[in-house]
């Protein structure tokens, strides 16, 4: 490593370094990914294509592709299992803003504040099964499977997130099992997607179903550390969404140990005011930097095991995408 990739974030460097070899690919997600949203046409049409025009990382299908075989080459099927991941994401996000009551989403309203809850359910359920419709012109049942599972522990976390609203003595645990079913399987899957329809061995699909749980945890732990700290301007959602709807999280969680006096803010009444307070207070418990030690611990995990994938993975720009998830502002 020189020195100026040092003073480089893993997005500069992955950028500089890694991105010209999946561009391509991933324009021809995006036309396809564009083609699927307009194609209800009406008002669910323009709901969907409103969404994805809003933008987004597009991690989990970049994931697809950097998680295929060395030298495999990437065609329509991987570009399918591409398409797939993202639309489920999608799905989840619009639900998922209808179950937060969230306002603000990359940067502009969200489905349910432009268009009101049945629309956007109506939108998300078909997101959902056009990612399946898609994912099954590959012909692998085993990568319809995979999206299967994931999506059935998807909505089950949605579900576990709700029964768990308000509860402040939630463990370390909890949240992490949580985290694993609304959030790391998909990224799981992605890097699943890649191995399997590429071909790898065993060890190798293994290995990347842990690696996807990794950067997975590690990338939630920096949504929810930003949900204290981040700019609005850059993560285009608004700060405190998780502590208004009850959601208490891995940063919430060290700051309470920390700070245990904290808990006496939790006493039903949550305003405007009382919100600005907890995130106060949070920032300077230090709970937020332990939170980051965890994710980093995730981050370093990741890098391991990538160690023992080097003869069927490039797995250079895989290392970078799991440093991304801790230095992540969006
Ligand atoms: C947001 O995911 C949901 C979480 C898992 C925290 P992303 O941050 O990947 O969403 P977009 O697609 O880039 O907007
Ligand atoms: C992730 O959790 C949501 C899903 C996996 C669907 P969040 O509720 O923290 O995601 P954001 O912050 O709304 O993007
Ligand atoms: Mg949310
Ligand atoms: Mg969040």
């Amino acid at each position: 490593m020189t020195g100026s990739d040092r003073s480089q974030t893993a997005l500069e460097q992955f950028k500089s370094r890694c991105w010209a070899d999946v561009s391509g690919h991933m324009a021809e997600c995006e036309q396809r990914l564009t083609e699927a949203t307009q194609a209800p046409g009406g008002t669910l049409g323009e709901a969907c294509t409103m969404t994805l025009a809003a933008g987004g990382k597009r991690l989990r299908p970049i994931l697809v592709f950097l998680t295929t075989k060395k030298n495999y080459g990437i065609d329509v099927t991987q570009i399918a299992a591409g398409v797939a991941v993202e639309m489920v994401h999608m799905a989840t996000l619009v639900h998922d803003d209808v179950l937060d009551d969230a306002k603000l989403r990359r940067g502009h309203p969200t489905l349910v504040a432009g268009y009101g809850p049945s629309v956007s359910m109506a939108a998300g359920d078909y997101l959902f099964s056009r990612a399946f419709a898609v994912l099954a012109e590959t012909g692998s049942e085993l990568a319809v499977s995979l999206l299967t599972g994931v999506s059935l522990d998807l909505s089950l976390g949605e579900l576990v997130q709700m029964e768990q609203a308000h509860d402040i003595d939630l463990s370390r645990d909890a949240y992490e099992k949580r985290c694993r079913l609304k959030t790391s399987g998909l990224f799981s899957a992605a890097c699943q997607l890649g191995t399997v329809l590429s071909e790898c061995s065993g060890a190798t699909v293994k290995a990347m179903e842990r690696f996807g749980h990794c950067i997975g945890l590690s990338f939630q732990i920096s949504d929810d550390i930003l949900d204290f700290a981040g700019e609005e301007s850059e993560t285009g959602k608004r700060i405190g969404t998780d502590l208004r709807d009850g959601t208490v999280t891995l940063p919430l969680i060290m700051a309470l140990e920390l700070d245990p006096s904290l808990a006496v803010m939790f006493d039903g009444n949550l305003s405007e005011e009382r919100i600005t307070e907890i995130v106060m207070k949070v920032r300077e418990s230090g709970g937020l930097e332990k939170a980051r030690d965890k994710a980093c611990d995730y981050v370093e995990e990741a890098a391991a095991v990538l160690e023992t994938v080097t003869d069927e993975l490039d797995i250079e720009p895989l290392r970078l995408i799991a440093e991304m998830t801790v230095q992540r502002r969006v």
